[in-house]
């Protein structure tokens, strides 16, 4: 086959949406062609109109022609039918047509996906969330960004009482009314981690921002109008306990009602050596939650943080946008990979060169393929296309000239930002790569710019997500919720580098992490707490986790359970009017830690007070009110049964009649039991007990057993999952 370049053929892709259908025999396609000429006289929209004319046999190609793309590349969008299809493709220069299933262009927010909608479709209660400061424990905060500032924005509620002590060059504003450091940096944010996680939990609506125009549109925070204070604990090395326990105690004095900290160490420590275990247990004494992210160590067992019952841990999984970045080969076939790139090759085709062929003499060639430090010849990379079989090949792109990399991902649920043109491939998608690179003369390609689209697998939890179990309180499931946290657009400091190595400045950028997902559930409690000012921390954590909808994870075993999101994923809408709620307050937690044989000096470390157990306390940890229920048994349990005390309190109508049901969930069976069966409220804040006995037999070591139980008066919905799992050593 003689070789094409990309100017001179047509790539046809084939896409079959939802709304691509109009009539019954014609669908939406996307023809694709290349670069675009450099001639003067070339218009690219009347070309597209003339080959539809062409293909459909008609002058008048009205409600055909969908767009016409003449930025980055030279294509169109048209409406065909299957014998026009098969036309285009045979039209002269048209290499192939290709199926792209899933793909559809959308914008849409994570708050949004949701259910928080922009403006008047959301109830809100704007005096209160006005009065509503959330503290963000973080890198520290970009004061001057639109999304803190303080346009329209009254005094600061009368119960603040903290300070802006950010440094010389920091001013706070009614917005963002406090500002503390504990690195004696200041607390301005030279890492974009503050500024983007304050944003998503309590930022103003801003319209038209984007990363170089990726994730176009308004970016906005669950609680717009409420109130934001800086807490500066970390700098590029780290965040030292020291600086998080004081974080904390200025945080709870201040008067913040909520507090929102997207930091955790490699592993679940114990309470009394964990900083933000220790704080949070105080802000729970003074009615303040504290929000959590579970950790980026998933998808291996046993990798959750933020493990205390008094902590709303929260898990990261998609939205229904994702961006992906093409690579088209020379000989026109696409290959869809995953990064962020607003660079703009604008289609033209480069020469393709794997790490293997381009090894400098002091490496061998599976250094080579990975691209590692110092091993390839920079003669043979220049002014060519890197492929890398490691994301390592970024790194050292630059100082061998290369113009753009293409690498085998390791997280292929992720699109990540680059310095330079780039995207990462599947393990499927890069071994077609180098079969194309290694049976082709002069093999060539291109790196198309991020394009946004419509995911309808969503959501699911991410790869990276730290799953359980707990490894701390084993019978506490962590984490709690999960939340969007998979390429989210925030404000970014632009004094912090995009990716590494990025010279760019940026005042929005996407990030992904249980970071962001964090914030997000710090939102939607803050969202609650503007309705129920009164409510306790264990009462919007409740509220929460049983109004969360069902949701699917990545991976095998127990990486696709219940320990992967714990109750589900949050619906903020639901979450408002939860009907019951288990409640749980500063003694059930004491009775808790006791249930866990901590010693005397254990529990001053974390209550900072002189507590003795009774002895006759036998307060089970898993009798903790808390809104899921697991257990962890031997395996040589063969057949078992394990009991749940738990109480709940009518916060919805006064009188009101819940039955429970149960449904089944992963693993091997489990029975059952819930008594009494039926609980009836005559009043508001009545609360009523029962207890949960479930049976079962042969515990699988690799994966829980699970069910839900709900209970429902017709309106509500109370859900909490029961999960029951082994030892498996
Ligand atoms: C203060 O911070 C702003 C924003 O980063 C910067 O532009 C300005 O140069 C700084 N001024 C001083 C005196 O450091
Ligand atoms: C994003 O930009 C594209 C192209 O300019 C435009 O068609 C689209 O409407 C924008 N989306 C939003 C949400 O502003
Ligand atoms: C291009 O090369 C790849 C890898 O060798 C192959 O899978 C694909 O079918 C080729 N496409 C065309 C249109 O020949
Ligand atoms: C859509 O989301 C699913 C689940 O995260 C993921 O496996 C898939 O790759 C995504 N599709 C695209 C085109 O990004
Ligand atoms: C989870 O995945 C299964 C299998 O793909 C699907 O049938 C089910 O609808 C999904 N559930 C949710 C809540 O997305
Ligand atoms: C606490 O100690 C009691 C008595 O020794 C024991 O039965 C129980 O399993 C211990 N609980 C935990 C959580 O270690
Ligand atoms: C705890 O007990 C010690 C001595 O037993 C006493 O000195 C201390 O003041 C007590 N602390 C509190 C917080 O009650
Ligand atoms: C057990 O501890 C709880 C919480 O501190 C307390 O309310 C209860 O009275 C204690 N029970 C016994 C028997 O000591
Ligand atoms: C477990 O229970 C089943 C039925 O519930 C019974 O047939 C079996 O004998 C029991 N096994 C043990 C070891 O008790
Ligand atoms: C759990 O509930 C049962 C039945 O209501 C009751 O007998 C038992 O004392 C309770 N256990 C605890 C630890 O509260």
């Amino acid at each position: 086959m003689a070789k094409l370049t990309a100017s001179s053929f047509l790539l046809v892709l084939f896409l079959s949406s939802v709304s691509a259908v109009t009539d019954e025999d014609k669908k939406e396609y996307i023809v694709y062609m290349g670069s675009l000429s450099s001639r003067e006289d070339y218009t690219p929209m009347s070309h597209h109109m003339s080959i539809l004319q062409e293909v459909t046999g008609e002058s008048s190609i009205e409600g055909r022609l969908v767009r016409s793309y003449k930025k980055s590349f030279n294509g169109f969008a048209a409406r065909l039918t299957e014998s026009e299809r098969e036309k285009v493709a045979k039209m002269e220069g048209v290499v192939s047509v290709f199926p792209n299933k899933m793909l559809q262009l959308q914008t849409t927010s994570s708050w949004d996906f949701m259910g928080l909608k922009e403006g008047t479709k959301t109830k809100r209660n704007p005096t209160t969330e006005s009065d509503t400061i959330i503290g963000v424990i973080d890198t520290g905060i970009t004061p001057e960004s639109e999304s803190f500032s303080d346009k329209g924005f009254g005094h600061p509620p009368k119960k603040w009482k903290g300070v802006c002590s950010g440094s010389e060059n920091f001013t706070c504003n009614n917005k963002l009314i406090g500002a503390r450091d504990y690195t004696s940096e200041g607390t301005r944010d030279t890492e974009g981690h503050g500024t983007h996680t304050a944003s998503t939990a309590a930022g103003n609506a801003v319209a038209d921002t984007s990363f170089f125009g990726i994730g176009n549109g308004t970016v906005r925070g669950g609680v717009p109008a409420a109130r934001i204070a800086a807490y500066k604990v970390c700098t590029v090395t780290g965040c030292t306990s020291d600086a998080i326990l004081s974080g904390f105690d200025d945080a709870i004095a201040d008067g913040v009602d909520l507090i929102t900290i997207s930091i955790g160490g490699k592993a679940a420590a114990n309470f009394e050596t964990d900083p933000i275990a220790i704080g949070a247990f105080h802000a729970m004494v003074k009615g303040i939650l504290t929000v959590n992210a579970a950790g980026n160590s998933g998808p291996s067992a046993e990798t959750v943080t933020g493990v205390a019952p008094w902590l709303l841990t929260v898990a990261a999984s998609t939205t229904n946008r994702g961006f992906v970045t093409k690579v088209v080969l020379g000989n026109g076939t696409a290959l869809v990979g995953k990064s962020v790139n607003s660079f703009d090759l604008r289609g033209k085709n480069y020469p393709l060169v794997y790490g293997k062929s381009a090894a400098s003499s002091s490496c061998d060639a599976e250094m080579a393929g990975h691209c590692s430090l110092s091993c390839l010849e920079k003669s043979h990379v220049e002014g060519k296309i890197l492929v890398c079989s490691d994301p390592d090949g970024l790194k050292i792109a630059e100082s061998v000239g290369a113009i753009a990399v293409i690498y085998k991902s390791l997280k292929p649920d992720v699109a990540f930002i680059h310095h330079l043109p780039a995207s990462s491939l599947q393990a499927k998608d890069f071994e077609s790569l180098v079969s194309y690179i290694e049976s082709t003369d002069s093999p060539q390609a291109s790196v198309l710019k991020t394009e946004t689209i419509f995911n309808r697998t969503s959501p699911v939890i991410a790869s990276f997500s730290s799953r359980g179990p707990n490894t701390i309180a084993i019978d506490i499931l962590k984490p709690d919720i999960t939340a969007p946290g998979v390429e989210i657009l925030a404000a970014f400091s632009p004094n912090a580098e995009p990716s590494e190595h990025d010279t760019r400045k940026v005042k929005y950028s996407v990030l992904s992490g249980t970071s962001m997902a964090c914030p997000h559930i710090a939102g939607v409690a803050a969202y609650i707490k503007t309705f129920y000012p009164k409510w306790s921390p264990s009462m919007i954590q409740s509220a929460i986790m049983t109004t969360a909808w069902p949701v699917n994870a990545t991976g095998t075993g127990i990486a696709s359970t219940e320990f992967a999101y714990g109750a589900g994923h949050v619906n903020p809408i639901a979450a408002l009017n939860p009907g019951l709620v288990y409640e749980s307050d500063k003694a059930d937690h004491v009775a808790f830690l006791c249930g866990m044989n901590y010693t005397s000096d254990i529990l001053k470390v974390i209550t900072g007070e002189n507590i003795t157990c009774s002895e006759k306390n036998d307060t089970l940890p898993r009798n903790l009110n808390y809104p899921s229920m697991s257990a962890k048994l031997l395996v040589s349990d063969s057949n078992f049964t394990v009991a749940f005390n738990r109480t709940l309190t009518n916060v919805g109508t006064p009188s009101s009649t819940y039955k429970s049901t149960v449904v089944a969930g992963h693993g091997s069976k489990l029975g059952v039991e819930v008594t009494p069966s039926v609980l009836s409220f005559k009043t508001v804040n009545e609360r009523q007990s029962f207890r949960v006995t479930v049976t079962g037999s042969d515990l699988d070591s690799e994966l829980p057993s699970s069910a839900n139980l709900i209970w429902s008066d017709g309106t509500h919905t109370v859900r909490s999952p029961i999960v029951i799992y082994a030892d498996s050593h």
